[in-house]
Formats: C-alpha cells, sequence, structure tokens
C-alpha cells in the first residue's frame, strides 16, 4: 500500500512537487540552524560583560578557564604587557567566590587561583609565574628536524590510517587501548583550552547495534562492529554568539586526534558522521544515556581488522589545488 508520500508524489505533478520539495528542504535548514542556534541559548554560557557567576556550573568553569588561560596565554608573549588583566582578574575573582566551585571545579580553581596570583606577581613586580607560563627549552620539548627515517615512519603513520569497514567481530576491543586513545586526544587544542569533549563508549554487542542503529553510514558493516564511541561536546563550555560553531571545531579536532590515538595502538576504525536533524540528535541521547548539554560530533566504529581486508579508494585532491601559497 502507497504511503502518504508516495500517494502525494503521485497526485501531484512532477514540477510542483519538485519545487515544494524544495521549499521544504529550504525551511528545514532554517529550522534545524534555528534549533542549533536554540540549545546554543539555553545551554551556553554568557559573554565575558555579563558574567555573573549564574547558570550552570560548567558555564562558570566556561569563563574560569577561558580567564585563566588568558593569564597564561599574555605570560607566554614575548614582551607581555604590564599592567594586564583587571577585567580578567575581576571576573576571575567573582567565578572564584561562587560557593560551589571550590567542590566541584577543584582542577580548575587551583587553575584560576594559581593564574590569579601569577598575575599579581607580573602586574605588581614584574616576576613571571613559571609554573602558569614556562619555559621550555624548544629541542627537549620537540626537535623540529626529524631524521629522514623519523618522517618516513611519520608519514607512514599518517598516510596508513584509512577507513575501515570490515571488523574482525569475533576480536573483543582492548579497553584499555581505546583509554590510551582518548589521553592521547586529550592533547588536542580546543578553544582556550576548554576541552569540552566527551567520549561515550559502548563494546556490549547489544548496546553497540542499539546505538549504531542510529546512524545511518554504517550499511553492510555495522553489524560486524566490536565497539563504537560517540563523540560530544559540551555545550554549556561555549559562550555567546562568536562562539556558536566552536564546539564541532573543537569536537572534530579531537576525533582526529582519538583516530590517530587508535590507530597507533593497532586499532582500527571508521568515522561515522552525525549529519542528522535535532530530533534525531534527541534520540540517540536518550538511547544512549547521553546528557542533554551534549552536542553530537560523531560516531566512530572501532574493532580490529582481518588479515587481509579491502578499503574504498579514497582518492585525494592534488595538493596545488588545496594550497593556495599567497
Ligand atoms: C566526519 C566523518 C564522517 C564520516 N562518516 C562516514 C560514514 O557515515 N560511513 C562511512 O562508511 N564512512 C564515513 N566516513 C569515512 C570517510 O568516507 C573517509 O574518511 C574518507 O573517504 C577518506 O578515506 P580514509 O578515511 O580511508 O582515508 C566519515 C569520515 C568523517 C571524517
Amino acid at each position: 500500500m502507497a504511503n502518504t508520500k508516495q500517494l502525494f508524489k503521485r497526485v501531484v505533478p512532477k514540477g510542483l512537487y519538485r519545487s515544494l520539495k524544495i521549499r521544504y528542504r529550504q525551511y528545514s535548514v532554517l529550522l534545524e540552524a534555528n534549533l542549533d542556534a536554540l540549545r546554543h541559548i539555553k545551554y551556553g554560557a554568557e559573554e565575558d560583560d555579563l558574567f555573573s557567576g549564574a547558570g550552570s556550573m560548567r558555564n562558570v568553569e566556561c569563563q574560569l578557564t577561558k580567564d585563566y588561560h588568558r593569564i597564561e596565554k599574555g605570560l607566554a608573549l614575548r614582551n607581555p604587557k604590564r599592567p594586564f588583566g583587571e577585567a580578567v582578574k575581576q571576573r576571575i575573582t567573582s567565578g572564584l567566590d561562587v560557593p560551589a566551585v571550590a567542590s566541584q571545579l577543584p582542577l580548575v580553581a587551583v587553575h584560576a587561583q594559581t593564574a590569579l596570583s601569577a598575575l599579581a606577581d607580573w602586574n605588581d613586580s614584574e616576576e613571571i609565574g613559571a609554573h602558569v607560563s614556562p619555559t621550555v627549552d624548544a629541542p627537549l620539548v620537540w626537535d623540529p628536524i626529524l631524521s629522514a627515517e623519523s618522517q618516513a615512519l611519520l608519514e607512514h603513520f599518517f598516510s596508513s590510517r584509512r577507513s575501515v569497514r570490515a571488523f574482525d567481530s569475533a576480536r573483543e576491543v582492548n579497553v584499555e587501548d581505546i583509554r590510551k586513545s582518548v589521553a592521547t586526544a586529550i592533547s588536542t587544542p580546543s578553544v582556550c583550552n576548554r576541552q569540552a569533549w566527551r567520549v561515550h563508549l559502548f563494546t556490549q554487542s547489544d548496546d553497540v547495534s542499539r546505538v549504531i542503529a542510529h546512524q545511518n553510514g554504517n550499511a553492510g558493516f555495522g553489524d560486524t562492529v566490536p565497539a563504537v564511541a560517540v563523540i560530544t561536546v559540551d555545550t554549556r563550555l561555549f559562550a555567546g554568539a562568536n562562539e556558536r560553531h566552536q564546539r564541532w571545531i573543537d569536537g572534530g579536532l579531537f576525533a582526529m586526534s582519538f583516530a590517530y590515538g587508535l590507530h597507533s595502538r593497532g586499532l582500527a576504525a571508521c568515522m561515522l558522521n552525525w549529519s542528522m536533524k535535532n530530533d534525531a540528535s534527541e534520540r540517540l541521547r536518550a538511547s544512549a544515556g547521553i546528557a542533554a548539554y551534549e552536542d553530537i560530533v560523531m560516531l566512530v566504529a572501532i574493532g580490529y581488522t582481518e588479515k587481509s581486508f579491502r578499503i574504498a579508494r579514497s582518492p585525494r585532491r592534488p595538493i596545488d589545488t588545496v594550497l593556495e601559497v599567497h
């Protein structure tokens, strides 16, 4: 029996059907963009000048992190301004006065306090707090000139990561390796060091099937996936109109590092898009036990390959179509 859509398509002239569909698509883009914006307004933090310590603890964390990092950054400059940071100091002080900060954000509170005292040391006596903006000896941290052998190894590492869509479903993943890969990914840069990422990992086959069923790009291999991670970001750690897209950027960068972390430990993975509307995100959040304030960046299928398997060719663009040296 034909469903409503099929019936509609049958009775409405082709041209009209097409133009109605285009209109509907345009309306959907506007609707979903508005729903995204409403989530950002509902959960996001206020901008600097409106900070009052109200809102969720994560909103307070957002402001404190942004501000203590401003001090770290300021003191890491070749010639820091002096004095600087009066508004930052006031916001950190009122943030630290929020009663629950000490118990609920102990690490953030320590980072904020130490940054405040480093700021005072600098402003009062021109001393740079080594704990807040340490001096590092470049060659000790990273020798930019790799040996040819190390460079070749690194190139091989990057180019050998490929999306895997054929898993050895009999082989369970080692959760410790995934944990280490998350630890690797935590070194990813993020806006003002906000680190809004979360990874929801599922390794039990019932859970994996339930979660992956919400995603639309795993046909033909989803049922062989031994583990699935849902990468999310905490929307409460982003503030105002300027940061409306930041969560996707930070979340995407994190996901890439995570994928390399997995690859470095011999785990195969396939990133799985979350190009979905808001109602689908609601359903996945409910099914996977993800909090309402987290936005879903993507899923990642994780497992081991069999000895021999096929990959999609996925040809790359020539470099000159990507790099434009101005
Ligand atoms: C954000 C993102 C979402 C993706 N979603 C899917 C997906 O849903 N299903 C899939 O089979 N591959 C997916 N991929 C994998 C891409 O198709 C793949 O990365 C691309 O073709 C390059 O190939 P490679 O990863 O093997 O280098 C996704 C990749 C990214 C980065």
